[in-house]
């Protein structure tokens, strides 16, 4: 996979609004870490969902497919390379809507967990966001809406336990920048993100759901 996340990696270790925030602390929580707990952290990025689960005692694996991204395992989500039932919890944080099938990843995170999957992803807005998003960061592939999220759970054999949708304030400028997004193309995200963008900055509904199995 594209070296593309590998050049960016620094940017995502230090960006505010993967570095902290309720999601991250909703993630946490609802992995349910402690001393002797394994938690798989996919799409781990600058690595935020991992620390603060080994903060909180847990024995964390983390997987990325970008080599830059320094995880302990390099693959997709889409085939883990792990036995069956491996860990307790299986998270994934603001990288499902990067996914090229985001329900067969979850078929595979549910595959891997004895117990708990924590999914937690910006959700479809409208289809000029969904332009906007691709134009900015041409790896985008969809954000889902919360029956589609329901869906995918039913398939992949999870009920889901817990579910909480919130909304996370972005500011648009160093999102752009994050990816290089500039010039006549950052005119046109910021056209399509219409009234969305208020000073700068733009609320992202996100959702965060914990499955367990049946
Ligand atoms: C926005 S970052 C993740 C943020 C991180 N989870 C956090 O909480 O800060 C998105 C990550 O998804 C990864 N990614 C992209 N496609 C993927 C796939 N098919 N499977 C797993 N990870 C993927 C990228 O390499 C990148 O590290």
């Amino acid at each position: 996979m594209t070296d593309v996340w590998s050049d960016r990696a620094d940017l995502y270790r230090t960006s505010a609004i993967h570095s902290a925030g309720d999601d991250l602390d909703l993630v946490v929580e609802w992995c349910e870490p402690a001393a002797g707990v394994n938690v798989l952290d996919v799409a781990t990025g600058g690595g935020h969902v991992a620390r603060r689960l080994r903060e909180a005692g847990a024995n964390v694996v983390t997987v990325d497919p970008a080599p830059g991204m320094q995880a302990d395992v390099l693959s997709p989500a889409e085939h883990l390379p792990f036995a069956d039932a491996s860990f307790d919890a299986v998270a994934t944080r603001l990288a499902a809507h990067h996914f090229a099938d985001a329900l067969g990843a979850l078929k595979e995170m549910a595959r891997v967990a004895s117990h708990r999957v924590v999914i937690c992803d910006n959700t479809f807005v409208s289809e000029s966001s969904e332009e906007a998003d691709r134009l900015r960061d041409p790896s985008h592939v969809r954000n889902y809406g919360v029956a589609e999220w329901a869906s995918f759970f039913e398939l992949a054999g999870l009920e889901v336990a817990e579910q909480r949708f919130m909304e996370r304030p972005l500011e648009i400028e160093p999102w752009l920048a994050r990816v290089d997004c500039t010039g006549a193309d950052a005119a046109r995200v910021r056209e399509l993100l219409g009234d969305r963008i208020v000073d700068g900055w733009m609320n992202l509904p996100t959702l965060v759901i914990k499955g367990v199995h049946r």
